[in-house]
Order: C-alpha cells, then sequence, then structure tokens
C-alpha cells in the first residue's frame, strides 16, 4: 500500500477500506508516514468527508494506537461522561457522586485542566488533603465497594490523535465533524468504559458555535459509540453564558455541595439530571429516561448523594467536614463587586471571556506549566433574562491580588444590558 494512492482515493471521493484506515494510523504513530502526507489526507477528508463506517475505523484505529484501560475487574456497567468543555462547568463534580449513591460505578480518570479553570482533578484537590495518586489497585476496589473513586491520568492513551490533533491545529483541518468525532470518541474509548454520556455545548463558550454544529457532532459521536458496540448518548446544551454562579475550582466545589443538596443553580441542577438520566438508563438501572429522573431526585432529597460525595472525599484523604462547612475551602483574600453602571436586564454573558477573566485572576492554566490559584474565581450574581438596577452587582470577583482592573474590564465588555432579553434556552436536544 503507498500513502500516495490513499491521499489521491480520498480526494476523489472514494470511502477507505478498514485496511487502508489501520495502515495510515499505524504508520502515521510509527513516524514511517510523514506530517505532510498525514496534512494533505486531512484536507481531503475535510472536504469528502468520511462515511460513518471510515469514522468508526478510525476511532479504533487511533484507539490501538496506544494503552486501553481495562476496567473489567470492576462489576457492573461503566457510564462515563464527556463534556466538548464549557465555562464554570461543575457537572462532574455533582454526577460523580449523585450516580453513585445509585450503585452505578463512577471509575474516573481525569486530567487537569488547561483554560478557564482546573480540570476534575485541580477542583477536588481544593479540599484539604484530597489526592489522587491511588495505585490502580486501590482504584479498582475502592470502586467495587464504594462506586467511586477519581485516579490521575496514566499510561500513553491515544498517541495518533495527539499527533493528529497537533497536525490539524496547524493545517486548517480542525473544524471537520469526522475528524472531531473520532479525535474525541477515541480517547473516551480508550478510557475503557462501557457506556458513554456526551454533554455537547453550543454557543458562544463551545468549540461548535451553533445549535446544527452541535447536533451534527453529537450524531456523529453517538453513531461512532454505537458502531462499536458502546452504548452513546447525547445532550446538546447551552454554553452562550457559563453554567451555574461559580467559574474557579473551590467556589465550583461549594456549588457541587448546594447543588447535590437540592440548592444549587437551576441550570446546573436541569443539566445534571438531563445528563444523569441518561447515565443511569444505559447503567440498565432504570427502564426509562423518566424513571431514571425521578431516581436522582430522591438521592438528592434523601441525602445519600451528599453522603456519598462525603464518603468519596473521605476515601481519598480528604476532609469531609468541608461539605457542611464550606468555608473551610481555600477563601480568596479579596471580595470585589462588579457593580451595574445602568438599569437594565442582562442580555449577554459572553462565556468564554468570562472564563478568560477568570484565568487571569489564576482560575485556570494559561500554559500547561503554569500554577493555578484553587481560590479565585467569579461568582455571577445575574443570569441572563435577569434585571439588573445601576449599582447592583453584576459579579463578586474572589481575588489574591488588591488591583483587579483588567479583569474588571474584561467583564464590563462581556456584559451587555439591554431593554429586554429572555433565558436562553438550555438543552436543545438529546441524541440517542
Ligand atoms: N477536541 C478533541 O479532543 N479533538 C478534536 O478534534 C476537537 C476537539
Ligand atoms: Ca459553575
Amino acid at each position: 500500500m503507498r500513502m500516495v494512492d490513499l491521499i489521491e482515493k480520498k480526494r476523489d471521493g472514494g470511502e477507505l477500506t478498514t485496511e487502508e484506515i489501520n495502515f495510515i494510523i499505524e504508520g502515521y504513530t510509527k513516524g514511517e508516514i510523514p506530517d505532510y502526507q498525514v496534512s494533505a489526507l486531512a484536507m481531503a477528508i475535510f472536504f469528502k468527508d468520511m462515511t460513518q463506517r471510515e469514522r468508526a475505523d478510525l476511532t479504533m484505529a487511533m484507539v490501538h494506537s496506544g494503552d486501553t484501560i481495562d476496567l473489567s475487574e470492576i462489576e457492573g456497567i461503566k457510564v462515563d461522561k464527556h463534556s466538548t468543555g464549557g465555562v464554570g462547568d461543575t457537572t462532574t463534580l455533582v454526577l460523580a457522586p449523585l450516580v453513585a449513591a445509585l450503585d452505578i460505578p463512577v471509575a474516573k480518570m481525569s486530567g487537569r485542566g488547561l483554560g478557564h479553570t482546573g480540570g476534575t482533578i485541580d477542583k477536588l484537590e481544593s479540599i484539604e488533603g484530597f489526592h489522587v495518586e491511588i495505585e490502580r489497585e486501590q482504584f479498582v476496589e475502592l470502586v467495587n465497594k464504594h462506586k467511586i473513586a477519581v485516579i490521575g491520568q496514566t499510561g500513553n492513551l491515544t498517541p495518533a490523535d495527539k499527533k493528529l490533533y497537533a497536525l490539524r491545529d496547524v493545517t486548517g483541518t480542525v473544524d471537520s465533524i469526522s475528524l472531531i468525532s473520532s479525535s474525541i470518541m477515541s480517547k473516551k474509548i480508550a478510557a475503557g468504559s462501557d457506556a458513554i454520556v456526551l454533554d455537547v455545548k453550543t454557543g458562544a463558550g463551545a468549540f461548535m458555535k451553533t445549535v446544527e454544529d452541535a447536533k451534527e457532532l453529537a450524531h456523529a459521536m453517538v453513531s461512532i459509540g454505537n458502531n462499536v458496540g458502546r452504548k452513546t448518548m447525547a445532550v446538546i446544551s447551552d454554553m452562550s453564558q457559563p453554567l451555574g454562579f461559580a467559574i474557579g475550582n473551590s467556589l465550583e466545589v461549594k456549588e457541587a455541595i448546594d447543588t447535590l443538596k437540592g440548592q444549587g443553580p437551576k441550570d446546573l441542577e436541569e443539566l445534571c439530571l438531563a445528563l444523569g438520566r441518561q447515565m443511569v438508563y444505559l447503567a440498565k438501572k432504570a427502564d426509562s429516561l423518566e424513571e431514571a429522573e425521578e431516581m436522582l431526585k430522591e438521592v438528592i432529597r434523601n441525602g445519600k448523594a451528599l453522603e456519598k460525595f462525603k464518603e468519596f472525599i473521605r476515601n481519598q484523604g480528604g476532609n469531609p467536614d468541608v461539605v457542611d462547612h464550606p468555608e473551610k475551602l481555600p477563601q480568596a483574600k479579596y471580595l470585589i463587586e462588579v457593580p451595574a453602571k445602568e438599569d437594565g436586564v442582562v442580555a449577554e454573558i459572553v462565556a468564554d471571556e468570562i472564563g478568560t477573566a477568570a484565568m487571569w485572576l489564576g482560575a485556570g492554566r494559561a500554559t500547561k506549566e503554569s500554577e493555578i490559584d484553587l481560590a479565585v474565581g467569579l461568582m455571577l450574581n445575574k443570569k441572563i433574562g435577569d434585571r439588573v438596577k445601576k449599582g447592583e452587582s453584576l459579579v463578586t470577583i474572589h481575588a489574591n491580588r488588591e488591583n483587579v482592573d483588567d479583569v474588571m474590564n474584561k467583564i464590563y465588555e462581556n456584559i451587555r444590558i439591554s431593554d429586554h432579553a429572555e433565558a436562553p434556552v438550555l438543552i436543545y436536544g438529546t441524541v440517542t
């Protein structure tokens, strides 16, 4: 087989066979096929697209390019949740204990975050003593016994995707539904769960700016998952404004605790229920999505979800007292209000820009090497559709530096007040 023939085949709109796709990904991973040929192929895929079969084959070829996680020692159906990335997205912190409270195994392998705020691990580490450096055996044991554990990322997962994603980034070939869906799904499948629930975000703060594109991506990922034997469902959700009120690590832990108590922000709660019911259904703990949702609401009402969160913290060395006393979480030195400059209704809160403001405070990493400050971040006091009076606080800045003019200006530039506006739709649909 010659790579040049395969590039020409795709360029002319042909369909690559399973063997051809395996040849390309194996050759590329080993360094036998050069970047320039793979970038030409990526561009051909960008224009000519791939069939569902080709996408599934590409996904599995990337899965097999490196290590895969074996979760077979963990009993039950393992369901993973993945978000395509948002600002102030506290859902994982809520969903992990919520679903585990229904005896569904949550075996989470997580990384550190880059961008607006930290990843799930960073957030959890704002709880004193909590750590994810546990042995594999202990991880398996914890999940079997307590249904929940988080471990830091290990192993060399999907090296082909790492290489290809970096190449696409500099060759104008990121925005292909075929390439994005296989990239994301390869990572989820290598991580070893039996079923996958996807939260595909749309809006200013998201990768997919329009609902149409988000739906197309959701359909592509769901069919890849189902085609390779991993039951997959998706929710398409709004990311035009940040989710919930909190953006920042310990602030989001507090927000997750509130939500597990049934006292969280409405949008965060609604999204957690929408994703959670798919997880419960895919884990075969309920016969319908409606029944699944009722079960989730019940463990919030009766306190089992909150109890599970405490148990989870204790198991991994953390101080569970933070659940009843969130003031024990890291606190920022300065709380600075951002008063509205006029009367009106909040019409826009540009999610990604507000996320960047939180990063400037130190809540997120600008580069992999940056240190993050777990205490800092932003609390939104208003969301889109809320009335506001001149002088009323739009946002509370939690900072560890006195001068926050840069952050304040960025917030003013990205929160628009108008005569009237309505709260945006939160959930645009589900794909099953
Ligand atoms: N995120 C990924 O992991 N891969 C893509 O191709 C795009 C976004
Ligand atoms: Ca939030």
